[in-house]
Formats: C-alpha cells, structure tokens, sequence
C-alpha cells in the first residue's frame, strides 16, 4: 500500500490477551506466558509510541475481575508488574514516554504502588507519547468513580448541574485522555471484556487470533492496514464526502 494512504489512529487500545492459552499451548505454565508477553508489551509499546506516529497507547493488563484468578497467578502477576515496571521505566524515560495509569489503588500492594508511583513521577514531563498502563482497571467501576467525583464537586459548589456535559464527564475519568480510535484484542476473543466503555464508543476493533506473546511490531503494521481501510463516520453519511 501506498505509505502516504495510511491512516495512523491517534489513541490505540490494546487488550493483550493470550498469554495463559500461548504457554499452555507448548505444555508450559501460564506464567511463562505472562513473562513473555510482557517482555513483547514493553518492545511493541516502545515501537508503537516511538516509531508509528500513534501518540497514545492504552493497554489492558489486569482486570478489576481478574482477582477472581488464583492467588498463585494473580501474585505471580503483581510481582510481574512490579519488576517489569522497575526495570522498564529507564528504557520508556530514554524515549521521553510519559507513562500513565488507569484503575483502582485498591486492594494493589504497598510495592506495586509505589512502584506505580515512582514511574509515573519520573516521566511525567516526558512528551514522546503517552502509554496508559491499565492496572486493576474495569470500565464499569471507572464510570462509578467519576460518577462520585461529580457527585462531590457538585456538594461543594465547585461545579454546577448545568456543566454536566460529555466533555466534562471525560475529564473525571481516571485519565484525561480523548477517545480511543482502534482497539485490538489479541488472541481471537470477540470481547472487549469491561475495558475503555466509554473511551471505546466509536472506536473500530480488530481481533486478530494470535496471542498476545507472537503479537509483535509486523502484526502491529497488519493492524494498521486495516485501520486504514476502515471508514469512519460517527452516526454521519458515508456519502458526505462526495455528495453533501
Ligand atoms: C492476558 O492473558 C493477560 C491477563 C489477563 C493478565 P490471559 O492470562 O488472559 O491468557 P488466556 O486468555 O488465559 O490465554
Ligand atoms: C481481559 O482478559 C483482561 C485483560 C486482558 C487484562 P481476560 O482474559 O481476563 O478476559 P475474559 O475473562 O476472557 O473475558
Ligand atoms: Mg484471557
């Protein structure tokens, strides 16, 4: 395809997806595949933020409801993340990435927090693009907690019930970012599975069937081909354009 055709959405979401069913697959445990996968988000985040042209990437890594997994996984994934954080922030800071978080501080651990913490200080001035790391994150509990943010700032007078509009409502969500464009879930589950309601209502999806841990910077390019063959048109006339 013709380069200057292509079509680059501006925030992307990623569901990573797959990696229990890619190790079990080769007769490995799951958390191998956890490790994997993590090894593939933090070079495909760095590819995606630094040499595409998307400016945003928010990645779906742990979900309010997957606490219901065992707690032999779920710590073997907080520890995971912790590490992963610890020694990634150098490499994402090298590429003035700002990273950014998504979801609830609780029940997360006193170390992951801080970890948390300690990353998102260190590149926070960082304006190479933005990686929102969701973490502990459902859409639904989001939507509840700007619900009760409003609900305060409105018993304290900071705002009115006549500013209660979309865009003020967007700004309450945990990050202030603008909509997501594309969506893909890796590892053919046609779900989104509570991530981004609201930030994903006009977003086009893709679901590849690869897992997430063989996801890499060429399936990368693959999704953006068909992003480019998508048309937009928001409730509007796909015949605006040539025919107004
Ligand atoms: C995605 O892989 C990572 C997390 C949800 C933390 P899964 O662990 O869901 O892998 P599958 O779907 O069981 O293969
Ligand atoms: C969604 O994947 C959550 C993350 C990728 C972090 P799951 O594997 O938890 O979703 P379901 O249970 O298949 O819907
Ligand atoms: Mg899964």
């Amino acid at each position: 395809m013709d380069d200057s055709k292509i079509k680059i959405p501006y925030h992307v979401g990623i569901i990573v997806d797959g990696n229990g069913r890619w190790a079990e697959e080769q007769g490995k445990k799951r958390s191998y595949g956890h490790k994997i996968g993590s090894e593939n988000l933090e070079k495909l985040s760095r590819y995606i933020l630094s040499q595409t042209g998307v400016k945003i990437l928010s990645v779906y890594v742990f979900s309010t409801e997957n606490f219901k997994r065992s707690k032999e996984e779920v710590d073997y994934l907080m520890n995971l993340f912790t590490k992963k954080f610890k020694s990634d922030a150098k490499l994402y800071q090298k590429e003035n990435i700002k990273v950014v978080f998504s979801g609830r501080r609780e029940p997360l651990s006193e170390e992951v927090l801080k970890t948390i913490d300690e990353i998102t200080e260190m590149t926070k001035n960082n304006t190479g693009g933005i990686l929102n790391f969701c973490l502990n994150y459902g859409g639904r509990a989001e939507i509840i907690d700007a619900t009760l943010k409003i609900s305060k700032d409105l018993g304290q007078n900071k705002i009115t019930e006549e500013e209660i509009n979309e865009d003020l409502f967007a700004h309450y969500l945990y990050q202030d970012l603008p909509p997501i464009d594309f969506l893909i879930r890796t590892s053919g589950e046609y779900r989104i599975s509570n991530f981004m309601l609201w930030q994903a209502s006009y977003a086009e999806f893709y679901f590849p069937e690869t897992y997430f841990p063989d996801f890499n910077n060429d399936e990368f390019d693959k999704a953006i081909l068909e992003y480019t063959k998508r048309d937009r048109r928001f409730g509007g006339n796909h015949y605006e354009k040539t025919n107004p």
